[in-house]
């Protein structure tokens, strides 16, 4: 028997700021998001400040070396704590508005200046604290106290990474491309290896079109033979919501696709090299992702203005291609309801 051809979202889902804000609490503030890596936060003090769909996080290293992460909002009246960005707070973060100082522990050490006062009581302005979970050295975080498992969410890339030692990558580079289209359009357009030979010229003549999307709930993974017979080293695969995942035998990649907006979206990729690499092979591995990302960024962006146009709602996906995307575009119905 045939395999149905799923109706896609409406394109509704991809351009309306009020189901965008859906998206943001019930998608974002619930979900593992990749925040940095341990070599970004070498010592008590280190920071790495990063807005995810509008939220505005921090991640520090404490005095007692563990990181911890929070909201980076003063509990005064909601200054940034950090721009961002990465560096080092010293012993305290200091509010960028007022001054309130606080501890890596996220408590309230000082009120610069408040003055006496009635019924004020510091202890009840602690940082809104996040949930962080480090793993293989990336340091996730998640919104909520009590959120989804992390080992169940991450069992498939835990078993599929076994044994490649991705620890042995601690020099890391970052590189951020800000898009004009809804996170989604650009997610979709990573979940399927259909348009790669209409797209990616020189990637379509290295790999074979033999081209497979393997769904493990919430991650899958993508294979293709290289077209030279060589043996297939690394991996390339994604986990919900919107992390792109490239391990190769000299390096990794993780692609943060992090809505900015309901029609803007924010690649930060953070690449991960073993110590010594020569900066030209840096540079050189930097700019060849650049390639099909400029390819990818076009197409994302040229089928964006058709989702806002108001001429198209649903087309079908391909059982054949789009397995991923149907598998992708189910979960956002199953928890954000249909439109
Ligand atoms: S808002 Fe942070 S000190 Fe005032
Ligand atoms: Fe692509």
């Amino acid at each position: 028997m045939l395999k149905v051809a799923p109706e896609t979202l409406p394109a509704a889902r991809y351009r309306d700021p009020a189901l965008y804000e859906i998206e943001r609490r019930e998608i974002f503030a619930r979900g593992w998001l990749l925040l940095a890596h341990e070599a970004q936060l070498p010592a008590p003090g280190s920071y790495v400040a990063v807005t995810v769909a509008g939220f505005p996080l921090i991640v520090v290293r404490d005095d007692a070396g563990e990181i911890r992460a929070f909201h980076n909002v003063c509990r005064h009246r909601a200054g940034l704590l950090a721009l961002d960005g990465a560096g080092n707070c010293g012993g305290a973060l200091t509010c960028r508005y007022h001054g309130w100082r606080y501890k890596l522990d996220g408590r309230l050490a000082s009120a610069r200046d408040f003055g006496p006062a009635d019924g004020f009581d510091p202890r009840n302005f602690s940082l809104f604290p996040l949930t962080v979970k480090t793993w293989r050295g990336f340091v996730f975080v998640n919104m909520e106290q009590e959120p989804e498992s992390f080992d169940a969410t991450m069992a498939p890339l835990e078993e599929a990474m076994a044994g490649m030692n991705v620890e042995r990558f601690t020099e890391a580079h970052l590189s951020s491309h800000e898009i004009a289209c809804n996170w989604k359009t650009y997610v979709e357009n990573y979940l399927e290896g259909y348009h790669v030979a209409m797209v990616h010229p020189s990637l379509d003549a290295s790999i074979n079109r033999d081209y497979q999307v393997v769904v493990q709930p919430p991650v899958m993974f993508f294979r293709a033979t290289p077209r030279d017979g060589a043996a297939v080293a690394g991996l390339w695969a994604w986990a919900w919501p919107c992390l792109g995942i490239n391990v190769y035998a000299d390096g990794i990649l993780m692609e943060r696709m992090w809505p900015v907006s309901h029609n803007r979206t924010r690649l930060d990729y953070l690449f991960l090299f073993p110590k010594g690499t020569p900066a030209d092979r840096i540079a050189g591995n930097i700019e060849a992702s650049a390639i099909t990302t400029r390819e990818d960024v076009m197409i994302c962006e040229e089928v964006q203005k058709n989702l806002d146009a108001g001429i198209y709602d649903t087309g079908r996906l391909s059982p054949k291609h789009e397995g991923g995307l149907a598998w992708f575009q189910d979960r956002v119905r199953e928890i954000i309801g249909a439109v």
